[in-house]
């Protein structure tokens, strides 16, 4: 295990997905039902944006930097303000220092009722982790394999929640494991909502995980993905694939992610698709 999200924390592929992830949770929120969250790579939770590491490739400054400083159009601002709101609380001075990972985010938008179960195995950010979570009794932070934890805290006793599965992509079998991961979980949760990132870098391996999910049983995926477009060697482009999305996610997307992706850019060749892999067309 190198990865190490610190370098890359608050990068556009983190601002395309928690905007996402902000949006669902907003929507869990709107029944009073306790609900259950599972992040099965989640990192650190807090990340130091004037750290060595996040200083070394500056990504953060091209995602939520640019973001926070660019004004959207209204429909897309009025979307995606709740998320800057959150990465405004943990920066109390106004400018930006530090970046909250999915765990942080979600925490802040749970209630007293809500629940979070945190996977990261790497021991540093695990430690890191612990910390970030404060001991608030809502959330657990378990140094288990993602992918076991994945099986063993499944179905949640809340019945209602989202599963974020969010690897670094260090091995190359990543995009099975995951289409076999996701299957088999919503086996076993069939109503869960479930979140997946993916990066864009071999549009073949990319290709065949959209036809082995659209083939896969599973009755309603919508994917979303966002290209920064430019020609460098770095990742530019990331994909998001939801299944059993809340109701008005997908109307909602198509009013943020143009302009995000906008605000994105760094050249020619950048924007986003959505579409649906199954179900609702
Ligand atoms: C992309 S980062 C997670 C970022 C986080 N979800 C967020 O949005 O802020 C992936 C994390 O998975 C951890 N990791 C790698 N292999 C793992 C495994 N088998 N089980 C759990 N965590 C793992 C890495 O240490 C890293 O912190």
């Amino acid at each position: 295990m190198n990865y190490r999200h610190a370098f890359h924390a608050g990068n556009f592929a983190d601002v395309f997905k928690h905007a996402v992830l902000v949006r669902i949770l907003l929507h869990l929120r709107e029944k009073p039902a306790a609900f259950r969250v599972i992040d099965t790579h989640a990192g650190a939770g807090l990340y130091d944006l004037t750290g060595p590491e996040a200083e070394r490739t500056g990504e953060w400054r091209q995602g939520i930097g640019r973001v926070r400083a660019t004004p959207l159009a209204p429909a897309a601002a009025s979307l995606l303000a709740p998320y800057l709101e959150v990465v405004a609380a943990f920066n109390p001075g106004g400018a930006l220092a530090r970046y909250p990972g999915s765990p942080l985010l979600v925490l802040r938008l749970m209630r007293s009722q809500d629940r979070l179960t945190a996977c990261e195995l790497e021991p540093s950010a695990n430690a890191a982790l612990k910390r970030a979570l404060a001991a608030d009794l809502r959330a657990k932070s378990v140094a288990i394999d993602g992918w076991v934890g994945l099986n063993a805290f499944l179905p949640p006793k809340e019945r209602r929640g989202l599963v974020l599965i969010d690897p670094p992509f260090e091995q190359p079998d990543e995009f099975s494991r995951l289409a076999h991961a996701i299957v088999k979980a919503q086996r076993k949760w069939p109503t869960g909502i479930y979140m997946l990132w993916y990066p864009i870098k071999d549009r073949r391996a990319v290709t065949h995980f959209g036809r082995a999910l659209a083939e896969s049983g599973i009755p309603k995926i919508l994917r979303a993905e966002l290209s920064i477009g430019g020609g460098a060697d770095d990742l530019g482009a990331a994909g998001l694939v939801l299944v059993n999305p809340p109701w008005r996610l997908a109307e909602e997307m198509e009013t943020l992610l143009g302009p995000l992706a906008r605000v994105l850019a760094r050249g020619p060749g950048g924007g986003y698709g959505l579409d649906w892999l199954r179900g609702e067309n």
